[in-house]
């Protein structure tokens, strides 16, 4: 979390720097900054709030120069105020920084300055960097790249940052550790970014830096170095979106936008995956053998990318007889799995870059285990340290509540059971052609239910006054019941919770109360009759205790319309590839709900769209 832009070059920096942050402000949306060096030297604006609050303070006192940086913050040291806003500044006024992680030795440092007389005007662990930066340059650091180097051989933890120095004015130096940044490239001038979206409108072109490295950028170019300051080397690579990809086309809002190209995310997921009736990766590090040896799966993942988990739970043990465990990431390592060379830790990310996650896959190899990531970043972190690697090509993803890039992960994690069933021998030529057309088919099965959504709508503005929302599902139905109540909180911040349909009975049915609105995701009156007919049981329940029932069901459930308050229909597929349709009427109830309520439903408090730490 936390956006950064840097940029020197012939344009004013302030404008690129600041649209760059518009860009990136799904990153975070306390606070946003800027530092530019122009003819008055070191210049900083910040604003506590979104970037409407520091456009309205650059009105008043605009900055101008050709070298320049800005943040755009979520918050994790000191409140979210004009003060602790990103740049900081030394007490001379002549480094400014802004960071993006956390510097977890920060107390010490801070200790350290204070008893050098220095005095630290913030609450945040990034000021003592900007402080350290102007020691090493007043005790004849040869460059502020050197001076950064420095710096950053003493920090402990994970960070970006980037650093300006009034009397180095045709440069921006940054550094990386387990946090992103990315270098566009342009002609006569060059870019930093916490991802791409910051300078796409003017270059394609970019290098992705590896860890423990720092840039020096110039008009003429950019060097990297280690934190040593050996000379190292980036990745370039061509960015592949438009300009458009990012930005609204025509919507009121990215996530309504971001839940219409679901049929598209699903499709680009799939497609290229089968090749002459075999399942391929996109980076395969791991050999035939090494899959077939697989004896046990874990799949890591956080929030919403953890729910595509336990769906893939399901088809992986279904399809292939290996035990799947699906765990938070945020616990996996702490609570010492039993890991070891026949296991494949599976990390699920939309970002890549998920602290928790990137922290799982990492104990996981310490372990011995094999790594197969799913990711929608190319290059990202977590990609980078597995052995595998199978992207959802949702593309960019701009609403903080991930949607396409869900549906993306459910195919990405079906592709995966594929893969390893075939290797295994427990699925063979014909029978995965079969199921990869199947999940061929479902953008049609996700289009389809998008266009029927109207009724969703119009329930969604019956209920978004009540307090609670309850959803219940069983198998397949249980994770997308979890999703549709995380949706519901995240965007409406109403109560919501997902259960599994039998447990109601143990516990939580005391929660029915008349008119408590609760959906339910029913499983298919053919797909599986038996857990049908449990399910019409439970729905029963909840009836007579006066719950409003909202069901998602198939066309020809006589049984589940006729007990409904509303029967919400979704095209009939096979079970296990339900969540891909089920998902959407949820999607599409928490959104309006929450635009009902008038929230802001691309942006919910305080959540940020990759969260860096842990
Ligand atoms: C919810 C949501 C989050 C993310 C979670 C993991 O809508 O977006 O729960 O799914 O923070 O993020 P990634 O997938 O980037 O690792």
């Amino acid at each position: 979390m936390c956006g950064i832009v840097g940029y020197v070059g012939p344009r004013p920096a302030l404008d690129v720097v600041v649209e760059g942050l518009r860009r990136l402000e799904y990153r975070g949306y306390d606070s946003s900054g800027v530092a530019l060096i122009g003819p008055d030297g070191l210049q900083v604006a910040k604003k506590a709030g979104r970037i409407e609050n520091l456009d309205k303070a650059l009105a008043d006192r605009p900055l101008s120069g050709g070298t320049g940086m800005g943040h755009t913050r979520w918050a994790t040291h000191g409140r979210p105020n004009d003060r602790n806003a990103h740049p900081h500044t030394d007490a001379t006024g002549r480094v400014a920084v802004v960071h993006n992680g956390i510097i977890e030795n920060y107390s010490q440092l801070r200790a350290e300055l204070e008893g050098d007389g220095i005095e630290l005007v913030s609450d945040t662990d990034t000021e003592t960097v900007a402080h350290l930066v102007a020691g090493q340059l007043a005790g004849g650091a040869a460059s502020l790249a050197d001076a950064l180097r420095a710096v950053c051989r003493r920090l402990h933890g994970a960070f970006t940052l980037v650093v300006v120095d009034a009397e180095q004015p045709d440069v921006v130096v940054a550094a990386r550790r387990n946090s992103p940044l990315v270098v566009g490239v342009g002609d006569g001038e060059t870019f930093l970014g916490s991802d791409v979206a910051a300078f796409i409108e003017y270059t394609r072109d970019a290098v992705e830096l590896a860890q423990n490295q720092v840039v020096e950028i110039r008009r003429d170019g950019y060097t990297i170095t280690d934190f040593a300051g050996d000379p190292a080397e980036g990745k370039p690579f061509r960015i592949s979106w438009d300009l458009t990809a990012a930005e609204k086309g025509g919507y009121d809002h990215f996530m309504l936008k971001e839940m219409d190209e679901q049929p598209q995310a699903v499709r680009d997921t799939l497609l290229g995956h089968l090749v002459d009736g075999q399942i391929v990766l996109d980076e395969q590090r791991l050999d035939q053998q090494e899959l077939r040896d697989i004896d046990k799966v874990f799949i890591v993942a956080c929030g919403t990318a953890y729910h595509s988990g336990l769906i893939g739970k399901q088809v992986i043990e279904h399809w292939t007889r290996v035990p799947v465990e699906v765990e938070m990431a945020s616990e996996f390592r702490y609570r010492d799995p039993v890991l070891d060379r026949q296991t494949l830790v599976v990390p699920i990310s939309q970002s890549g870059e998920t602290a928790d996650t990137l922290e799982a896959v990492r104990h996981a190899v310490e372990q011995r285990a094999k790594v197969l990531a799913i990711c929608n970043t190319n290059g990202a972190q977590i990609p980078r340290e597995s052995d595998a690697v199978l992207y959802t090509h949702a593309g960019p993803e701009i609403g903080v509540a991930a949607t396409k890039t869900f549906l993306a992960q459910v195919a990405a994690v079906e592709l995966v059971g594929l893969a390893l069933a075939q290797a295994r021998g427990t699925k063979y030529g014909d029978e995965v052609v079969r199921e990869y057309d199947a999940l061929c088919s479902m953008p049609d099965a996700i289009a389809a239910t998008l266009q029927a959504m109207q009724p969703v709508r119009d329930l969604a503005r019956e209920i978004a006054h009540e307090k609670a929302v309850l959803f219940l599902g069983r198998h397949m139905g249980y994770p997308v019941a979890l999703e549709g109540a995380l949706k519901l909180k995240e965007l409406a911040y109403m109560h919501a919770e997902g259960f599994p349909a039998g447990e109601l009975k143990h516990g939580p049915i005391a929660l029915i109360e008349d008119d408590l609105p609760v959906v339910v995701v029913m499983p298919s009156p053919t797909g599986r009759p038996t857990l049908h007919q449990k399910m019409l049981s439970n729905v029963a329940e909840i009836t007579a205790r006066g719950a409003r029932t909202i069901v998602i069901g198939e066309p020809d459930d006589a049984g589940a319309r006729e007990l409904a308050a509303h029967f919400v229909e979704v095209p009939p597929v096979p079970t296990l590839l339900s969540p891909f349709v089920q998902t959407v009427p949820l999607q599409v109830l928490a959104a309006e709900i929450a635009a009902a309520r008038g929230y802001d439903i691309d942006k919910p408090r305080n959540l940020a769209k990759s969260v860096t730490v842990e």
